[in-house]
């Protein structure tokens, strides 16, 4: 690794010489990155296509624990939190996803004070695995995103077209991006919102209230 990066470091010297000023840094193509086990980050949601729809949200990933939390801000048309008549006034109110320590995966609709459990290990509904990206994924875009070059390296979802998480050379999630039935989802995080700190457990507390089954439980998609 030391030797790739002095390596790296010479030819940049030797660029820079040869090229003069013009070359501001040495391209070196980051690999797939690993999630770390915990942080949070904000995002802006984007859904274009046959839907056009932003609204915010958050991040929180504790993977040494075994949980996270997915909030889905104001205006969210997420296809979890919606669809089980939870806030039937207002569905795009402001929606939490938790997964539980025990392998659960919770709906939660803070202000209505309404919540369910959607499905379980045996649906498939783990959290995500900092490693998910690595695996048989390969480098399908580089792309400026917020002003940092970003590396998209994808694979084929269960349901999606592609899968791609962008990274920065320093390891940073820029965006997740699928495309869904010509839909077009975006998840663009906000660098400055990285925190890479332990996540405290209040963040993870599914409700006492939280005691029923969504009455449209998730069900996996057939497999091929
Ligand atoms: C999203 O967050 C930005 C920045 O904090 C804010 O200006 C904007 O109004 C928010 N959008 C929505 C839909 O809540
Ligand atoms: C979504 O992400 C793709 C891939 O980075 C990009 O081409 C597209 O412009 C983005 N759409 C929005 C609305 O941000």
């Amino acid at each position: 690794m030391a030797s790739q990066v002095l390596l790296v470091f010479l030819a940049s010297v030797f660029v820079k010489a040869v090229c003069g000023a013009s070359l501001m840094y040495p391209r070196v193509i980051p690999t797939p990155p690993t999630l770390p086990p915990h942080f949070s980050a904000s995002f802006v949601e984007t859904f274009s296509g046959k839907i056009v729809n932003k609204n915010n949200g958050t991040w929180y990933y504790d993977y040494g624990n075994k949980r996270a939390r997915f909030d889905h801000g104001e205006g969210q048309m997420n296809n979890f939190c919606g669809g089980q008549g939870l806030s039937p006034k207002d569905p795009k109110a402001p929606c939490s996803l938790i997964f539980s320590p025990e392998g659960n995966m919770y709906v939660l609709y803070r202000e209505s004070m309404t919540c369910c459990l959607l499905c379980g290990t045996e649906q498939g509904c783990t959290i995500l695995r900092p490693d998910w990206i690595k695996k048989d994924s390969k480098l399908l875009y580089v792309e400026k995103i917020n002003g940092d070059e970003c590396y998209g390296y994808g694979k084929k979802g269960a349901v999606t077209t592609y899968d791609v998480l962008y990274s920065d050379v320093s390891g940073y999630m820029c965006r997740y991006h699928e495309v869904v039935a010509g839909i077009t989802h975006n998840l663009t995080f906000n660098k400055d919102s990285f925190n890479w700190g332990p996540q405290p457990d209040y963040l993870f507390d599914v409700p006492k209230w939280c005691n029923r089954i969504c009455p449209h439980p998730y069900t996996p998609p057939p497999q091929h």
